[in-house]
């Protein structure tokens, strides 16, 4: 079973090695239709491969993690999107009684007090959530960048998701951040306002902080843990 994945992995890479981003997002889409699922956060990168899919009119399924404890800016650019694209993007919320548990036990802001405490919070609202949101998909397509850490740098475009049973792309694997916002400028695609302002990445409001210049892209991200792997668990990590 598992060399059957590692074959079909190594054959799709294959198939995408020389593809642009845009014929990568027009492969997935044509090959996997519908059974394709792409995340947004409404993250710089996730806007750029959200006009892609309306450029393809895809049949790809989009969804978002709704934490319950997003930016009000987030709020503003998932509006724009919904204007500019028309597209239906479904939101997906935390287990109420798991969240009404943890806060009830430990407060609003039990994610500074440990890793362990904020790895549960980003159980209950992204990973449980996620795990519903990509049932039954067979391609989840991403907007990680390799650029973004070092982390990510040892993932690769294409990945068996073991975890999820799920095959992950990601078009923009190879795009600096200066790619990302040139395509931005060149398509009058909405962003988030916190990206001007020193956030090139953004996840919940109490657990994301701008970052100084020369500072990691993600430093801002659990700013607070400094020997951790900044990752909520959303994406497995070696
Ligand atoms: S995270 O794991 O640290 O939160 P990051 O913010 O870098 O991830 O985003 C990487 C990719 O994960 C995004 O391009 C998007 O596909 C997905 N993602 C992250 N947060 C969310 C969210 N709240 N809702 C949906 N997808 C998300
Ligand atoms: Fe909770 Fe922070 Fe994780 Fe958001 S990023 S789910 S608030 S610990």
């Amino acid at each position: 079973m598992w060399l059957i994945k590692r074959e079909m992995i190594a054959e799709l890479k294959r198939d995408l090695e020389t593809l642009d981003a845009q014929q990568i997002v027009r492969y997935i889409s044509d090959r996997y239709g519908e059974k394709t699922v792409f995340s947004t956060s409404f993250g710089i990168e996730d806007q750029v491969i959200t006009h892609l899919l309306a450029e393809n009119q895809t049949k790809a399924s989009i969804f978002t993690l709704e934490t319950g404890r997003l930016f009000p800016e987030t709020y503003y650019v998932w509006n724009r999107t919904l204007e500019k694209y028309k597209l239906p993007i479904k939101a997906y919320y935390p287990n109420t009684a798991a969240v009404e548990r943890m806060v009830t036990e430990k407060g609003p802001s039990s994610f500074y007090e440990s890793v362990e405490n904020r790895k549960e919070c980003c159980y209950i609202r992204k990973i449980e959530p996620l795990k519903r949101a990509i049932q039954g998909f067979e391609v989840w397509i991403t907007g990680i960048r390799a650029e973004q850490s070092a982390n990510r740098e040892d993932m690769d475009f294409v990945e068996w998701d073991e975890a999820n049973r799920i095959i992950k792309v990601h078009p923009l694997f190879h795009w600096t951040l200066t790619d990302v916002e040139d395509f931005l400028k060149l398509y009058n695609i909405p962003y988030n306002p916190l990206h001007d302002k020193g956030f090139p990445s953004i996840g919940c409001q109490p657990c994301t902080r701008a970052i100084q210049p020369g500072e990691d892209f993600r430093a801002g991200r659990w700013w607070w843990e400094d020997r951790s792997k900044k990752e909520c668990g959303l994406h497995a990590t070696k």
